[in-house]
């Protein structure tokens, strides 16, 4: 028996394309060009605001990134530690150190920076390190750590800040963490003078790096991050995800099925994986034989299931949820892409118009050009199926207020 159909057997319900968490290491698939990019940016210091859409791989690609360029950070947040010591500890490039800004759960400062403290002071320990003078919750500890990492040390020292759209506002819309315009000034002034402190903040919106004015100061990030948009997977990219982990547990991943798989989803790592797994569904009630099971047969099956899963329709509902509150004119666009078509849509926004501009850069309008414009097929049908056409009456009102304000 080979040992696709031994592992089938085996683990009848081992699903490898069922995977909710970042991924590490070789889990990491078709980023190159991305990790390439962000390692030297990160290496020479420079600050970068990396974002994206939920589930579109931010994480795991700046894992990927400090997990090469500071192995010791990587052992220590996947708990294997020490296991090659000395050769890690001269491999390493960077000191980084990762928040995940939730972690400051009630929004206040203090949590904030004693989370955050307690990230830097762990990394240094590890550096070998002796931290001095008892631990205060304030930002004036942040600061002693820099200044320490900045002495004892010739590496860059970077601070990751994942999640970071909980700095400027709650789930609830509460307003940003107090204080938060010196926790930032602070950064920017050790990053500006040292130019060996870098700051990655990961998230879904950049529009708290573009306005004006944060808690009443000036904005300290206008002109000091570098924007990097992750978008879905090219689809060569996405094409390789799914044979590789087809592969794994005995799916030939045929050329049909690749091409309704990419007008599906578009590249979107996480939903490329929904239809793998749905694909994998299918196979579960045929015989096994020795040779590779073609999905060709069954992928229209699939797809039509693939619909109606709960990490699809979660994924659909938030990315229309993020553009109702935030990007309104993209939502605006995206939904009539949907319900006619995308030349249709680009009829009323153009392609390089900012509404648009936005959702190519979520990676929502794909292609090169207007005439070739596409948006995965999965948020059409989500549209179709799930977004409720305004009534009448508020047609009616908007286009009253549309001509208020005109
Ligand atoms: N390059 C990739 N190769 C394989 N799987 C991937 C890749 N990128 C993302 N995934 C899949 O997407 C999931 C989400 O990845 P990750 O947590 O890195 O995304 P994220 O954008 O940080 O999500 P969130 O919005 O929750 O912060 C992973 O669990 C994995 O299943
Ligand atoms: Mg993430």
């Amino acid at each position: 028996m080979s040992l696709p159909d031994m592992f089938r057997e085996h683990l009848p319900t081992f699903d490898i394309f069922e995977e909710k968490n970042p991924v590490r290491g070789r889990g990491v698939i078709g980023r190159e060009e991305e990790i390439a990019d962000l390692t030297s940016r990160i290496e020479n210091a420079e600050s970068i605001g990396v974002f994206g859409l939920r589930k579109v791989g931010k994480t795991s690609v700046v894992r990927a990134v400090t997990d090469a360029l500071d192995p010791v950070s990587a052992s220590m947040s996947m708990r294997a530690q020490t296991a090659e010591g000395q050769s890690q500890q001269a491999a390493v490039r960077v000191l980084a150190c990762w928040l995940d800004v939730q972690r400051a759960y009630d929004r206040s400062a203090r949590r904030l920076y004693s989370t955050l403290a307690a990230e830097i002071e762990k990394r240094l320990s590890a550096h070998g390190m002796t931290i001095p003078s008892p631990p205060t919750d304030d930002l004036q500890r942040i600061d002693d750590l820099i200044r320490l990492t900045m002495e004892k040390t010739a590496l860059p020292l970077c601070i990751v800040l994942d999640e970071y759209d909980f700095l400027f506002e709650g789930s609830q819309g509460q307003p940003p963490i107090a204080n938060i315009a010196a926790f930032l000034r602070l950064l920017r002034g050790w990053a500006q003078q040292t130019q060996r402190l870098c700051v990655v903040v990961i998230g879904r919106d950049p529009t708290p790096f573009q306005s004006p004015e944060v808690d009443g100061f000036p904005n300290p990030m206008l002109g000091w991050f570098v924007t990097r948009w992750l978008g879905p997977l090219a689809p060569q990219r996405a094409n390789e995800l799914l044979s590789r982990l087809g592969k794994r547990v005995g799916l030939d991943i045929g050329s049909v099925t690749l091409e309704l798989a990419l007008s599906l989803t578009g590249g979107h790592p996480l939903l490329h994986r929904q239809f793998g797994s749905s694909l994998l569904e299918h196979t579960n009630d045929r015989p096994l034989n020795s040779s590779h099971l073609n999905t060709d047969v069954l992928c229209k099956a699939a797809a039509l299931d693939f619909h109606e899963r709960g990490a699809v329709r979660e994924i659909c509902h938030e990315i229309l949820h993020l553009l109702r509150t935030r990007f309104q004119a993209s939502y605006d666009s995206l939904v009539h892409a949907a319900r006619t078509s995308p030349i249709e849509a680009l009829h009323h926004a153009s392609w390089s118009s900012p509404a648009v501009v936005q959702l190519r850069n979520f990676g929502l309008f794909l292609g090169s050009a207007a005439k070739s414009a596409s948006i995965p097929l999965v948020l059409t049908v989500y549209v179709r199926t799930f977004e409720r056409r305004p009534s009448r009456s508020s047609r009616h009102r908007n286009s009253n207020r549309r001509g208020w304000h005109r």
